[in-house]
């Protein structure tokens, strides 16, 4: 009796001190994403991506892609058109009604309506960057390189190139 009274006790303290942990990563109590407080970045530090210029309020009309001719560009753009925008605007740039696509009112714009056509390619660069309307903007997905190399093949399948 007494044996398992004391067995039962050790085991009860041992095991209470446990119950805010748990053994899955996921359910520990630590802070989650957007959970407060949220913790600033310290002041003038730099991500690991670089300082990087804003080019949201500048006249997209006057952006131009300054890596144009550069070697690979309409290969690497074109990988990461199919990787980040295939989604929502099909590999042709038309198709506005993949599952994805389905999912947003107004749906993706057709890449080869006439409005689109009109746009810069500094505007579409800042599409990208910061998306439009209900689009989402990819600056954090991509560098600024990356967003031209798309943007130029956009212009590919746009047959404005
Ligand atoms: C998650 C879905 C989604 C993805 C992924 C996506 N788009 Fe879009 N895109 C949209 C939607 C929705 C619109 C229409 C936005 C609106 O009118 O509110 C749009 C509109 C556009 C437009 C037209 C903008 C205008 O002003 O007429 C361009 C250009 C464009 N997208 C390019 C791209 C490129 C390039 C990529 C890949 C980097 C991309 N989009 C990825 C959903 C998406």
């Amino acid at each position: 009796m007494r044996v398992s009274a004391v067995l039962g006790l050790t085991l009860f303290l041992a095991l209470s001190g446990c119950e805010n942990y748990d053994l899955d990563l996921h359910d520990q109590v630590s802070y989650k994403i957007q959970e407060y407080p949220r913790f600033r970045p310290p002041e003038n530090s730099v991500t690991i991506a670089g300082d990087r210029a804003d080019y949201e309020n500048e006249d997209g009309a006057l952006l131009v892609n300054p890596h144009l001719g550069a070697k690979g560009m309409l290969e690497r753009g074109k990988e990461l058109y199919n990787i980040y925008c295939i989604p929502c605007h099909g590999a042709d740039g038309t198709t506005n009604n993949t599952p994805v696509a389905e999912k947003f009112d107004p749906r993706p714009a057709n890449l080869m309506d006439d409005a689109v056509l009109e746009l810069t390619e500094g505007e579409i660069f800042q599409r990208i960057m910061y998306g439009t309307g209900v689009m989402p903007g990819y600056k954090t997905d991509l560098s600024d390189e990356e967003a031209w190399e798309v943007t130029a093949y956009v212009l590919k399948l746009q047959k404005r190139e």
